[in-house]
């Protein structure tokens, strides 16, 4: 048996999908277990880019894909998804398996994430306007969370339905002074239409997985969003609402951490970030800005222009703690190839301290001043590189020191867009 959870290390966007695309080639299964359409993860292959918001990753390699209890889910944007991802020839509705247990994301939750950050100002949290948080609140009140599995009574699901949404439409007008206002029995029959068309993908998946286990199969765990973003391991108050770190895949899919094996993070060569938060090596000069063009750093989801900046160790010690990592895989290393010399940011120093780990208080992460390591770039295009051995030497060398400074060997690269773009290590580089 082998299975094995992909997380982000940073701030999202590292080509988790990329790197789930590989490993999901001989797994019996692709399961996420959190979080929902605000990921964003793009598998290409050849001319076509697929960009997965709900789905596992591992429906283009047309394997049964899981969308665990963990996650939040709003019908509209899946059913979006399959149609688009139909469009483009993959199978998708038989591979398809929707957790009984996994929470509804609903229209008001989108109106309320969308009043809220406008009502916050400057002190915004930047989300995807997906209703997430709104939506993992309902869930954790207990009194306003709807599942997917309640379409399937819908008597019940329209006597929970009424007076949730009597509620947020107070909160709308009361709180935001909004105008917009729901009606209870249209949102049900909205989602009644959409139980038509996905209900027969409705099931217990935790018993699925759990057979999966049983059988030796092997299994892929997919993280949305990243560690940074984690709810209690991120940059708090700017992250998502739910628990993207390795211990969020027992709990978002309901089998027990002992039969998790590895545990691989994902990480970027460089380090980007959307949305408002700390970011103590962002450039904010030409040099951010041509990273963002060459890395080609605009949002998935939303389309918004990322946030870049150089390398930061901090981050990735806190993700070798917090996901207990196995490996790294190094993604995007092709973007640094241009680089005469590459900052890599070993510590911080903080009110005159120096600081090996990323804080958790926001006040000492926004004080913290990187402290660079010069690393030697190579000026060599990587692209053409398929083993370790090919790349130039300080490429070599800048991952040996990764490896090195976060105790955590590598298992992967990759070096360009397309699939075959990568070297997968059969002996990970541990510095
Ligand atoms: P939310 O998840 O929409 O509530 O957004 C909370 C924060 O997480 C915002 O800063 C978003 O930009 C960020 N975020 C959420 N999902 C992702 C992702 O998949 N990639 C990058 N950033 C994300």
């Amino acid at each position: 048996m082998s299975s094995t959870v992909i997380i982000g290390t940073q701030w999202g966007d590292e080509g988790k999908g990329r790197v789930v695309d590989v490993y999901a080639a001989n797994a019996a299964m692709v399961v996420r277990y959190q979080g929902g359409d605000n990921a964003g993860h793009t598998v290409k292959i050849g001319t076509q880019s697929y960009a997965l918001h709900l789905i596992p990753s591992g429906i283009v390699r047309q394997k049964p894909s899981i969308l665990g209890n963990g996650m939040v889910i709003n019908p509209k944007s899946l059913l979006k998804e399959i149609a688009d991802l139909e469009g483009r020839g993959l199978t998708v509705r038989p591979h398809l398996y929707i957790s009984e247990d996994a929470h509804l994301i609903m229209p008001y939750h989108l109106a309320l994430d969308g009043a809220s950050e406008r009502a916050s100002g400057n002190g915004k949290i930047g989300t995807t306007l997906k209703g997430i948080g709104p939506a993992y609140v309902d869930k954790f009140s207990r009194l306003h969370g709807l599942r997917l599995g309640d379409l399937r009574n819908a008597e019940y699901f329209r006597a929970r339905l009424r007076p949730i949404v009597a509620e947020k439409n107070a909160l709308l007008t009361q709180l935001y002074q909004s105008e917009v206002q729901f009606d209870a029995d249209a949102i049900f029959d909205e989602y009644l239409g959409y139980y038509a068309e996905i209900g027969g993908m409705i099931c217990d998946t935790a018993e699925m997985v759990w057979q999966a286990v049983k059988r030796g199969d092997e299994i892929v765990f997919e993280g949305a969003n990243a560690t940074m973003l984690d709810i209690d391991h991120g940059t708090y108050p700017y992250v998502t609402c739910s628990t993207p770190t390795a211990g969020g895949a027992a709990v978002g899919v309901g089998v027990g951490p002992t039969k998790i094996d590895r545990v691989i993070g994902v990480v970027k060569a460089y380090t980007s970030r959307v949305g408002e938060g700390p970011f103590p090596t962002e450039l904010k000069n030409e040099i951010g800005d041509h990273i963002r063009e060459l890395g080609h750093e605009y949002g998935t989801t939303t389309g918004r222009p990322r946030r870049c900046g150089w390398l930061d160790i901090c981050v990735l010690r806190k993700a070798a703690r917090a996901n207990g990592l196995d490996y790294l895989a190094v993604t995007h290393l092709d973007i640094l190839d241009g680089f005469a010399e590459i900052p890599l940011c070993v510590a911080y120093e903080i009110d005159g301290r120096r600081v090996e780990i990323f804080p958790s208080a926001l006040w000492e992460t926004e004080r913290a001043t990187p402290i660079y390591e010069m690393m030697p770039g190579w000026l060599t295009p990587t692209n053409g590189c398929r083993s370790f051995t090919e790349l130039p030497p300080n490429a070599q060398r800048y991952l040996n020191r990764v490896a090195e400074l976060t105790d955590v060997p590598i298992c992967m690269i990759t070096v360009g867009n397309e699939r075959q773009q990568n070297i997968v290590m059969e002996h990970p580089v541990s510095a």
